[in-house]
C-alpha cells in the first residue's frame, strides 16, 4: 500500500445528537466516566461488580505480553454471578429470559428457574464424565436450552464453543476435531422462516469419526424424526431427574470459559480464546454503561444468536451478570409476518434493543409503515454492531425505531475484544450518525498510519488497541503464533485490528470497515463503506455493497452492487442517477464506475456482505468457494444477471 497517503473520506458529517436532559440526568454514567486517570485501578473498581470467592493480588500481569493475565490469582465460578447471587439477593422472581420461539410459543424463565436448570445440567453432562476443562460443543437454535447449555458447562469448568447453528457438518466438523470436545449439544431441529430445520443430522455426519466425542446430549425441539445411535441421549432424559441445586467450584480467573471461532485472512478458522474474570468484568461492566441497564425495570433483547460474540457477551453473560430481563427470539424477522420484531417489542415493552446494520437496512427496505403499525413506546436506548452504520441507516432507525428520542449506540469491537471497546456512552455523548466515536473509559485506541504512528485529527488509517483491556482474547487456540503474527507484529506493543478509522475534525471515530475493504482509486484510498452510506442515502437504494475492482488506468475501479426500495424497479435511467448522486455526495472519485441493479447480496449466515464474491464478480472471476454463503444461489442470479448485460453501465 501506499505508505503515506491517508484514507480518503470526503463524507461530511454535522448532525449530533444529545441526549435528552432526562436521560442523562438518569444514566448509568455522566461524564465524569471519562476522568479516568489510572486504568487499572478503574478496571479493579468495576470486576467488583462480579462475585468473587478469592480476592486478586495484582489487576493485570503483563509481564508475557501480549499474553495478559487479569485479577491475577483471583477465583471465581462466573455462574454465581450471572445467576446465584440474583436468587440469593431476593431476586429469583424476575424474569430472566422471555423466549419467544418462531412458531408462537413462548415462555417466561425467571431467575431461580434458570439456576435450577443450569443446575440440573452441570449435574447432567458431570455424569456424562465431563470434566473442568473439557470442551462441549454446542450447536443449537436460539432457545432456553441453549443458554443453559452454555451456563452449565461453565459451572463446571467446562470449555464452551458454539458453533452457529447455520455453519455445515463440515465446518462443525473442523471445529469440533480443532478444540478436541467430548461432547456435543444439539438439538433435532429449530424453527426458521416458517418450518422446521434439522440439526441433529448434521452433527450425526460430524462426529461420525471423531476420536474424542463421547455423547451427544440431544434438545426435542421440533419433535422431527432424528437418527439414534449409542452415543446419543436425549437432554430430558438425562437433565430433568437431576437435582435442581449445585454446589460449585470456584476457578481462577484466567481459567478458560469459551472458544469461539472465527473466520480470519486465511482459510482455517481461528478459535478465540477467553478466560473467566476479565472476560465477565468488561461484557457486565459495558452491557451496564452503554445500554444504561436499569434490571429493575428495563426489558432488554438483543437480537444476535448465540453462535456469535454478540450473543456470548451480550445475551449470555454481560446481562445475566447485571440482572437483566431480556427477549430472546428463535426465529427471522420476516415470519410469520415483517412486522414480527416490533410485534415481540410492543408485546414485551422492550426497552433496550440491540441489533445489526444489516437488520436495520432490511427493515428500511421493508419500508416506513411497518413498525409504524406497532406500539415502540417502550424503547429507550437502541444499539447497533457488526459492521459500520451507514449514517442513513443510524437516522433511519432513531426516527422510525426510536421514535427519534432514543439515544443510538454504535458499538465497536470483535470476537476477539470480547466486550464493547469504542462507543458513545447513551447518557453522555453527542452521537453523530455512523460513527462509534470515542473509546470507552480504560479503553485505549488511536488510529495509526502505515508507520504505527498515530494519525491527527481529519486524517485516517488504521485502527490499533494500545493498551490490554479485561476481555482480551487470550489467544487463539492451539497456536499461539497465530495470534501473536496475526495481531500484535505489525507494529510492536500494539494490537491490530484489521479495521481501517478516521478520526473526524472533532476527534470522533468513524470504522471504515476492514482494510481489504478500503479501495485505492487514482491514488485516493476510499472506503466500501463511504461509497455505500452515500447509495443508502439516496432515495431509491435500500442496500448497497461496494467492491474495489482491479483497473489499468485508475488501480482500482468502484463497483457497486445495488439493491433498490420497492417501487423503484422501472426507473430506467437509475443507474446514471445513481453514479451522479455518489460523485455529488463524496466527489467525482468516488463516483461508481459501474453500478449494477441486483435483487440479492451474498451474505454470510451472520450478515456480512461477503464482498470476496462480488470481486470475483466483478473483475470476471470464477466464482470462489461460496459455502459459508446464507444462500448460495445469490451469486448464480448476480452473475447471470451481469453476463446478460443488462444492468452494466459502462
Ligand atoms: C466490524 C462482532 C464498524 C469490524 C462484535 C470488526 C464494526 C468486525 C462494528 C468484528 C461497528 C463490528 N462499526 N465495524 N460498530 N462492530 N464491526 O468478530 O470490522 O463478528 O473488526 O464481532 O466487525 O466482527 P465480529
Amino acid at each position: 500500500m501506499d505508505a503515506d497517503s491517508t484514507l480518503s473520506n470526503l463524507l461530511n458529517e454535522d448532525r449530533r445528537f444529545a441526549p435528552s436532559d432526562a436521560f442523562a440526568a438518569a444514566a448509568n454514567v455522566g461524564a465524569d466516566v471519562y476522568d479516568v486517570s489510572d486504568r487499572l485501578a478503574f478496571w479493579d473498581q468495576q470486576a467488583r461488580r462480579l462475585q468473587w470467592r478469592q480476592d486478586w493480588s495484582e489487576v493485570l500481569d503483563w509481564s508475557k505480553a501480549p499474553f495478559a493475565s487479569w485479577f491475577v490469582g483471583g477465583r471465581l465460578n462466573v455462574t454465581e454471578s450471572c445467576l446465584d447471587r440474583h436468587v440469593a439477593a431476593g431476586n429469583g422472581n424476575r424474569a430472566a429470559l422471555i423466549f419467544e420461539g418462531e412458531p408462537g410459543d413462548s415462555s417466561t424463565i425467571t431467575y431461580a428457574e434458570l439456576l435450577a436448570e443450569v443446575s440440573r445440567a452441570a449435574h447432567a453432562i458431570t455424569e456424562l464424565g465431563v470434566k473442568t476443562g473439557d470442551r462441549v460443543a454446542i450447536y443449537m437454535p436460539l432457545i432456553p436450552e441453549a443458554v443453559v447449555a452454555m451456563l452449565a458447562c461453565a459451572r463446571v469448568g467446562a470449555v464452551h464453543s458454539v458453533v452457529f447453528g447455520g455453519f455445515s457438518a463440515e465446518a462443525l466438523r473442523s471445529r469440533i476435531e480443532d478444540a478436541g470436545a467430548v461432547m456435543v449439544i444439539t438439538a433435532d431441529g429449530g424453527y426458521r422462516r416458517g418450518s422446521a430445520f434439522p440439526l441433529k443430522h448434521a452433527v450425526d455426519e460430524a462426529v461420525e469419526d471423531s476420536p474424542t466425542v463421547r455423547n451427544v446430549v440431544v434438545v426435542r425441539r421440533t419433535g422431527q424424526d432424528v437418527a439414534w445411535s449409542e452415543r446419543d441421549v436425549w437432554w430430558h432424559d438425562v437433565v430433568d431427574r437431576q437435582a435442581p441445586t449445585h454446589v460449585c467450584e470456584a476457578f481462577d480467573s484466567e481459567h478458560p470459559l469459551f472458544i469461539l471461532y472465527t473466520s480470519g485472512t486465511t482459510g482455517k478458522p481461528k478459535g478465540i480464546k477467553h478466560t473467566c474474570g476479565g472476560y465477565l468484568t468488561q461484557a457486565a461492566y459495558t452491557h451496564w454503561a452503554v445500554f444504561d441497564l436499569k434490571p429493575e425495570t428495563d426489558v432488554y433483547w438483543c437480537t444476535a444468536d448465540i453462535g456469535w460474540v454478540t450473543g456470548h457477551s451480550y445475551v449470555v453473560y454481560g446481562p445475566l451478570a447485571n440482572g437483566a430481563t431480556q427477549v430472546i427470539y428463535e426465529g427471522t424477522p420476516d415470519t410469520p409476518h415483517q412486522g414480527r420484531w416490533w410485534e415481540i417489542v410492543a408485546k414485551h415493552k422492550v426497552s433496550i434493543l440491540y441489533t445489526a446494520p444489516t437488520a436495520i437496512r432490511t427493515f428500511m427496505k421493508w419500508g416506513d409503515h411497518i413498525p409504524a403499525e406497532h406500539d415502540l413506546s417502550s424503547l429507550r436506548v437502541l444499539g447497533s454492531v457488526g459492521e459500520p452504520i451507514n449514517p442513513e441507516a443510524w437516522m433511519w432507525y432513531r426516527e422510525h425505531i426510536g421514535g427519534d428520542r432514543c439515544p443510538v449506540v454504535d458499538t465497536w469491537w470483535q470476537t476477539e475484544t470480547g466486550a464493547i471497546m469504542i462507543s458513545p456512552l447513551p447518557g453522555v455523548t453527542h452521537a453523530k450518525p455512523g460513527s462509534a466515536m470515542s473509546p470507552l473509559p480504560g479503553i485505549g485506541a488511536t488510529v495509526v498510519d502505515d508507520h504505527g504512528e498515530p494519525v491527527g485529527r481529519g486524517h485516517g488509517g488504521y485502527l490499533v488497541l494500545t493498551e490490554p483491556w479485561p476481555s482480551m482474547l487470550r489467544g487463539i487456540w492451539g497456536d499461539d503464533q497465530r495470534y501473536v503474527d496475526t495481531y500484535w507484529s505489525r507494529w510492536p506493543g500494539r494490537y491490530f485490528a484489521g479495521d481501517g478509522a478516521k478520526y473526524d475534525e472533532d476527534g470522533a471515530i468513524w470504522l471504515l470497515g476492514r482494510v481489504d475493504d478500503v479501495m485505492n482509486v487514482s491514488g485516493h484510498r476510499i472506503s466500501t463503506t463511504e461509497v455505500e452510506s452515500a447509495l443508502v442515502a439516496h432515495p431509491a437504494v435500500a442496500e448497497a455493497a461496494v467492491v474495489g475492482a482491479n483497473d489499468d488506468v485508475t488501480g482500482q475501479a468502484i463497483v457497486a452492487f445495488v439493491i433498490l426500495r420497492q417501487g423503484h424497479q422501472e426507473d430506467e435511467n437509475i443507474v446514471e442517477r445513481l453514479r451522479a448522486h455518489v460523485a455529488h455526495e463524496i466527489g467525482a472519485i468516488a463516483r461508481p464506475k459501474r453500478v449494477l441493479i441486483v435483487t440479492e447480496l451474498p451474505k454470510t449466515r451472520s450478515g456480512k456482505i461477503m464482498r470476496r464474491l462480488l470481486r470475483d464478480v466483478a473483475e470476471n472471476r470464477g466464482l470462489g468457494d461460496v459455502t459459508t454463503l446464507a444462500d448460495p444461489a445469490v451469486m448464480r442470479l448476480i452473475s447471470e444477471g451481469l453476463s446478460a448485460g443488462t444492468a452494466e453501465d459502462e
